[in-house]
């Protein structure tokens, strides 16, 4: 019998390979489509379980990744390869395995060619047709197509071109792509991990090499104690990946309580007029004081003295865009009603940002995060979230989050308009649908959402986060409860 070489891949490594998320590849696993053992699956059944896969047309992948990519900002898709010397490690890591192969494979020979010598030394009464048996079960072996070549071959390009990172205690996984700082590849991939300065001099993104290599691309003033340096700690905002695979000790955030509060003087970047008198405003923060927040949390706006003639203004805003990129922060703002206008809060600032009072390159403060609309880490149920009117900013960067951690089987988004057309970012949605087959888009308005939730059979066993002006998001989440939805899958934001 021909012993099969099994190759092994964790479920984060095999959804990479085929550009799906791992959730998708646990359903297939719970549906009973494709085996696992010990939360890994072998390379063959996953080519058998996705035999339409063209792994030459990575459209499917390129679609999943570019949308992962938009909410972290376009300067990471110019990538980088890894240094010369990370590359030349990896080969010399794969040609190590490569050579052990190459004598299990001799020895197997050996063992085959002793076995036949053996039999042919028994009487023909004793060895009968074991010998033709052996021959041809090995010629049938051997003519078998090599249903996983594509992909054993693809994962070991990938193990060389991107770094494989498991984090502990808390087994998240990560990939470093290029040169990326383990900071930035881990923001990326939804991680939360403990950081301040972004570059090299606060200490606080500190974390421990437990098994792989960690190298520095940037140079830090950080000095490590000399417990430090023998435990093998290292700075993940000035660090990359050298072997293909590292584990690394990391202090993450899981609750907004976590999370310091934090005064950021940044610039206004752009101010773009969307449908339906909704403003986008585009803050930018310096590059060593970065904004560090979970998804879905609101921050503080304020005008320093000065700045035309808006000074004192402050709004509490919900953040638009995905905590992966902490330095480009998005918000929606609405035109204000005119009795809201000097009520010197929010919508006195909404009504200078519209009057174009404020012009890009003014600056503006940023004090926060505030809020517990975040997503629940441990839920495994799916996901809808609805959004009403300009309630959709905080859903976004839950949605962005939500797509990058693979944080659901399904995501259904409502978004209910209290004017005709009041969905002012349509085309974002329908791309997200179009590229994930899990997403589904929903746009209705105001006065059909709460029938098109009860006709939803869905919404019951869902995590439910609810998004949008105060008056409308209460009331609806008292139709809701009554109706049955447990309290602690509620989640709401009233802006
Ligand atoms: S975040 Fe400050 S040193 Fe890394």
């Amino acid at each position: 019998m021909l012993v099969a070489m099994t190759q092994w891949l964790t479920l984060s490594r095999a959804a990479h390979l085929l550009g799906i998320s791992r959730v998708a590849l646990q359903k297939r696993i719970r549906d009973g489509e494709l085996p696992s053992f010990d939360g890994m699956v072998d390379a063959d059944q996953l080519q058998r379980a996705w035999p339409q896969l063209d792994l030459d047309d990575s459209g499917s992948f390129e679609k999943t990744r570019a949308i992962r990519e938009d909410a972290f900002a376009k300067r990471l898709r110019e990538r980088v390869l890894p240094s010369q010397e990370a590359l030349a490690q990896r080969v010399f890591a794969q040609s190590q395995e490569l050579a052990e192969l190459q004598r299990t494979l001799t020895r197997y020979h050996r063992l085959i060619d002793d076995l036949r010598l053996r039999l042919e030394s028994l009487p023909p009464s004793l060895a009968g047709n074991l010998g033709a048996l052996v021959d041809e079960g090995l010629a049938e072996a051997i003519s078998l197509p090599p249903p996983a070549e594509d992909l054993r071959a693809l994962d070991a390009m990938l193990r060389v071109m991107s770094a494989h990172v498991t984090v502990k205690p808390s087994g998240r996984e990560f990939f470093v792509e290029g040169s990326e700082t383990l900071l930035k590849a881990a923001l990326r991939a939804g991680l939360a991990p403990n950081y301040g300065c972004g570059n090299g001099n606060c200490g606080l993104c500190k974390a421990r090499v437990v098994a792989g290599e960690a190298r520095a691309v940037a140079p830090s003033d950080y000095r490590f104690s000399e417990a430090e340096k023998a435990q093998n700690h290292v700075l993940m905002c000035t660090c990359t990946v050298h072997s293909s695979d590292l584990v690394l000790e990391v202090l993450e955030a899981g609750l907004p309580e976590d999370i310091p509060e934090q005064r950021i003087v940044t610039k206004l970047r752009a101010v773009d007029m969307l449908p339906d008198d909704v403003l986008r405003l585009h803050l930018q923060t310096p590059r060593s004081n970065r904004l560090r927040f979970l998804a879905g949390q609101r921050v503080t706006l304020g005008l320093p003295a000065g700045v035309a003639s808006a000074s004192d203004l402050h709004a509490e805003l919900p953040v638009a865009s995905c905590p992966c990129d902490d330095r480009n922060l998005i918000f929606h703002v609405r035109r204000p009603a005119s009795a809201d206008f000097q009520d010197g809060g929010s919508g006195a600032l909404a009504a200078a940002l519209f009057a174009g009072g404020i012009k890009p390159g003014a600056e503006v403060s940023v004090w926060g995060p505030w809020g517990r609309f975040v997503l629940e880490r441990e839920s495994a149920r799916p996901l809808v979230f609805i959004a009403i009117d300009e309630g959709f900013a905080p859903i976004n960067s839950l949605i962005e989050h939500a797509i990058a951690v693979d944080a659901a089987e399904s995501i259904t988004l409502y978004w209910a308009a209290s004017r005709p057309d009041g969905q002012y970012l349509p085309n974002q949605c329908r791309a997200w649908a179009a590229a994930l087959d899990e997403f589904h888009y929903r746009p209705v308005d105001l006065a059909a959402l709460d029938g098109a939730l009860a006709s939803d059979e869905g919404v019951k066993g869902a995590d439910i986060y609810l998004a949008g002006p105060a008056r409308l998001v209460d009331g609806l989440a008292q139709v809701m409860l009554a109706r049955g939805l447990p309290a602690a899958q509620l989640h709401v934001e009233a802006l």
